[in-house]
């Protein structure tokens, strides 16, 4: 099957000039008298095949002719540089195999909504926007394992199957463990406390659960976590080290996925201001914000960008629809189909928007000390910053029981939130955890949990205590911001929603 050197599409550059083969599928087509340009597609790129009537047999030249889209194929050609071409590179093809033929692929170049695009999720991945996606996760993910193993953390990896609640009561996913209710995990925190007391510093990473009801665009049931926990931290320590964890993301997804960040029309100056240090909040400081002129004022100012936006839309709109009842060519008709389709969706996102304003408004100016902070509360603060914002020192009574009591200040937790810039909100929850024994215990009995079940983790009170504290990152929620995606569904390759479970 892979005749002469076989070689990869991102490796072309290194074989201007010689004869390769490239073992892949037929992304796309077309055909011009004795000339035939083939996309052809192996997983690390494009590249632009050109065969030519004479060149190869003509039998072969036929069935390349017929071939239907993600076909697989072995191409070998040779290698030039060419700027205009897809990728830089394209194949002068001298022969080609066929391996298996394709017909009737359901994802054609033609637009698609997005219902039936997650139906086809196992053959969307290989869809130019979801493999770039998959290329940045993959980038995001192993610049977080690359930050805490070069920092000296110890992996630890906690269990899914869990007796405790780590966050919420009403979002616990239910199992029958042979007999005995379980639940599957919604963080990996306490089981990490008691590992930060072995090593001192600690991560876990893996899939979180949580049955949700919301369902936003914010919102998995089923997401995957990073959670450093680290012994004798405080809050500021806890802020370097997420604020070091974000930029490194940032800065090493600029450094290695540069192309699917402009495939994704990411906006790549937002993440290049991806450094420390972040802006810094108090939640006090927040709450005067939301209810402030400063928030009246970016909220009249966002109204008219909308309303402006919308006006350009519609406009664009029509003239489309004025084109499409011309005489077009196929090609011609597909590309106003996609950009109709894309802009309709926009449209409708910014309806959403001008509906929403008011409400949004209303809801911050109307806030009252005490609350957790909403999600659009907290969209409109990260959309006031150009880099992230740090949140600290939210009421107790909002939170999570494990977060420690400002001893400055009993009526706030030494917590925090990151909240990323242009509006993606929080990616980060964490806290400094109470240390102290009888404290803890009154806030499990506070929150109504059993303390029988809390034996262990209160053993860590018992025998040593010391200051500690970590976070969590959600990574699907960072990568839509990375690239600026709204939706957190399509950051992860197959998606659990509350609602919908595709395949
Ligand atoms: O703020 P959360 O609930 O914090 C914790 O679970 C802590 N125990 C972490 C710790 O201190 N070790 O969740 C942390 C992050 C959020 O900031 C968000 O990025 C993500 O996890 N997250 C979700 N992502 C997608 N879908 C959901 N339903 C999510 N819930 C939380
Ligand atoms: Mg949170």
């Amino acid at each position: 099957m892979t005749k002469g050197n076989a070689t990869f599409i991102n490796q072309l550059k290194d074989h201007v000039g010689q004869e390769v083969t490239l073992n892949g599928w037929l992304y796309n087509s077309r055909a011009s008298g004795k000339i035939q340009f083939l996309i052809v597609r192996d997983g690390t790129g494009l590249c632009q095949c050109i065969v030519e009537k004479g060149k190869i047999p003509d039998e072969l030249f036929e069935q390349l002719k017929r071939l239907g889209q993600e076909s697989s194929l072995s191409v070998t050609g040779t290698v030039r540089a060419d700027e205009r071409s897809v990728g830089g590179y394209e194949m002068a093809v001298t022969d080609a195999q066929v391996i298996a033929s394709s017909e009737g692929y359901p994802i054609t170049p033609k637009p698609h909504g997005v219902e039936f695009l997650m139906k086809h999720r196992h053959l969307h991945l290989r869809s130019q926007r979801q493999w770039a996606i998959g290329k940045v996760r993959h980038t995001v993910i192993d610049a977080i394992r690359r930050y805490f193993n070069d920092n000296g953390f110890v992996l630890v990896d906690t269990p899914i199957f869990t007796t405790i609640v780590g966050e919420d009561q009403t979002s616990l996913f239910e199992v029958d463990y042979f007999g005995r209710p379980l639940h599957l995990t919604q963080t990996g925190q306490l089981y990490l406390e008691s590992a930060a007391m072995a090593y001192g510093r600690v991560y876990c990473f893996g899939p979180t659960f949580r049955a949700e009801k919301s369902k936003t665009r914010r919102h998995l049931t089923e997401f995957w976590m990073v959670e450093p926990e680290v012994a004798f931290i405080d809050l500021d320590g806890l802020l370097h080290l997420a604020e070091g964890l974000v930029s490194s993301i940032a800065q090493r997804v600029l450094a290695d996925n540069r192309s699917e960040l402009q495939t994704l029309g990411a906006n790549i100056p937002l993440l290049e201001k991806v450094r420390p240090p972040f802006y810094r909040l108090t939640y006090s400081e927040a709450v005067e914000i939301l209810k402030g002129p400063k928030t009246r004022e970016f909220m009249t100012r966002e109204l008219d960008n909308l309303q402006q936006q919308k006006k350009q839309m519609e406009s664009r709109i029509a003239e489309l629809e004025k084109q499409q009842a011309g005489q077009l060519k196929q090609w011609q008709q597909d590309k106003i189909a996609a950009e109709l389709i894309d802009l309709r969706g926009e449209l409708e996102e910014v309806n959403t928007k001008i509906e929403n304003n008011p409400k949004h408004d209303q809801l911050a100016a109307e806030f009252t000390w005490g609350k957790d902070l909403g999600g659009s509360d907290e969209t409109i603060i990260s959309q006031m910053h150009d880099k992230p914002v740090f949140v600290t020192h939210y009421p107790r009574e909002a939170k999570a029981f494990y977060m420690r009591t400002d001893r400055q200040n009993e009526k706030v937790v030494e917590n925090f939130d990151l909240l990323a810039s242009a509006g993606f909100g929080e990616i980060i929850g964490g806290s400094v955890r109470e240390d102290d024994y009888d404290r803890l215990l009154v806030r499990i009995k506070d929150q109504g949990l059993n303390p029988e079940t809390y034996d262990w983790y209160l053993d860590l009170r018992r025998y040593g205590s010391v200051p500690h504290g970590g976070f969590g990152l959600g990574v699907e929620r960072t990568v839509a911001w990375v690239i600026g995606e709204r939706h957190i569904r399509q950051c992860i390759p197959f998606p659990r929603l509350m609602d919908k479970v595709y395949i």
